[in-house]
């Protein structure tokens, strides 16, 4: 039994007419049967076409971070449009923003852009053009958005097309993309040491840069080992690459100033997404002077005509102010920390081994063994089947995580302590209904 509503059956029907699989983004796509439309959405919750009500745990994908329709951030953006929202000139908001992200992720400079495609995709121009190298690394089971060169080895790849170990024969994770493209792209096992410093040293004088996302935000909140993330600031200082954070995931949500705020490391260049504008299209490429100064009129490209526009930046504006001025992480967390700990007693009452990765607004379940992974491959191992069962029978119930145990559970302002509490009684009955 799919999880749509009569009304929300004839109007995927109709999506489907006009829309490739009905869906705007194939992510979004869950079968025939299982692909919702949401009508709605405010605070911690949406409502599908049905009028059935959730609680959200997948926020958009993760930009969410204050709660669907937030009035701060709405009144923002309704002020500015009155105002024009696109002028081809620097605006003041553009200014308030960039001076918000440089004081709450000490970086020194900051170009805006609109998606985290479009941020990750000039970062790397940007590392290539400051080293005049051109390979780069990224980690298996991370995904750095649509671009043909991060498409290799992405979160969505099957064990199939990873290649064996370190062989570098990885498979685009897309039909489309010119395969001489992998030879740039060179995809390590997250948390090796040993390979990341025996690469760099083979392959450096080719390396402009190290893409990471810092915690594995698309493979279930795997976080680092403690030390990988100084040995690679180690190496990058060491070899002239240029380290890469990618927090289009983790930036204004795991702290103000991100993961290099969590972890404690400055990378050269940041990219932010998501949380930075509480979903509107609004993104960032930040970090050191020298390597963002590459960026130069007539010799290296950055631009777009939306970078920077109104509505986008509006939003970021409020965001960040809210996000300075009250305790929106720190409430999160002490939500999360409930939550994260109920389900661990649920599963393991139940019988079922697992552990539950991560930080608190954005954890993961990793289920079917009982040590935590510490990479994409061993994350394979997990019993995937398991979670997608446990997941729709939450969502059937009115609890909304991802389908798929990769994507982590993000959590909001909005959320309540009712709502945990909600979400943990549904989740009792969710994985009973399972294992009975
Ligand atoms: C870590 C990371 N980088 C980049 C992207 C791409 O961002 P966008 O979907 O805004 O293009 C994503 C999207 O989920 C992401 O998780």
């Amino acid at each position: 039994m799919g999880i749509q509503g009569d009304k929300t059956k004839a109007l995927f029907r109709k999506a489907k007419q006009f829309i490739p699989h009905g869906v705007n983004s194939n992510f979004r796509y869950w079968g025939d049967d299982d692909t919702l439309i949401i009508s709605h959405g405010e605070g911690s919750y949406v409502w599908d076409e049905d009028g059935k009500k959730y609680i959200d745990y997948r926020l958009g994908f993760g930009p969410v971070i204050l709660g669907h329709a937030y009035p701060e951030v709405i009144e923002r953006v309704q002020e500015s449009l009155k105002m024009g929202n696109v002028f081809a000139w620097t605006t003041p908001l553009e200014i308030s923003v960039a001076e918000r992200i440089s004081r709450m992720c000490k970086v020194d400079k900051v170009r805006l852009t609109n998606t985290g495609t479009e941020a990750t995709f000039h970062a790397l121009r940007i590392a290539r053009a400051h080293t005049s190298r051109e390979k780069f690394i990224k980690f298996e089971g991370q995904y750095h958005g649509m671009i043909d060169y991060f498409m290799f080895g992405t979160a969505s790849a099957n064990e199939d097309t990873l290649g064996s170990l370190g062989s570098g024969n990885t498979a685009p994770n897309s039909l489309g993309i010119p395969k001489d493209i992998k030879n740039y792209v060179i995809n390590l096992p997250f948390n090796n040491f040993e390979m990341l410093e025996e690469t760099i040293e083979r392959e450096w004088e080719d390396l402009a840069a190290i893409f990471i996302e810092p915690m594995l935000g698309n493979c279930a909140s795997i976080m680092p080992k403690p030390g990988f993330l100084e040995k690679m600031r180690e190496l990058c200082d060491k070899y002239g690459i240029v380290m890469v954070f990618d927090e289009v995931k983790t930036g204004f949500r795991i702290a103000n100033g991100g993961a290099q705020e969590y972890f404690g490391i400055q990378a050269d260049l940041v990219t932010y997404a998501k949380a930075m504008g509480n979903g509107f299209p609004v993104a960032a490429i930040a970090g050191k002077e020298d390597v963002m100064m590459t960026i130069q009129p007539g010799s290296m490209a950055h631009g777009g005509t939306y970078s920077g526009n109104v509505v986008g930046v509006a939003a970021a504006d409020a965001t960040l102010e809210v996000l300075e001025t009250q305790p929106v992480i720190e409430t999160i967390n002490n939500r999360g920390k409930v939550l994260m700990k109920g389900i661990d007693e649920i599963l393991t009452e139940a019988g079922i081994p697992h552990v539950v990765t991560g930080v608190p607004s954005m954890f993961g379940l990793f289920l079917g063994k009982d040590q935590e992974p510490y990479d994409f491959r061993e994350y394979l191992k997990g019993d995937g089947d398991l979670y997608d069962e446990i997941s729709m029978e939450l969502i059937r119930r009115g609890v909304q995580p991802d389908a798929d145990g990769r994507e982590p559970w993000f959590l909001c302002y909005a959320l309540s302590d009712d709502d945990v509490n909600e979400t943990l009684n549904i989740f009792n009955d969710s994985v009973n209904a399972v294992v009975s």
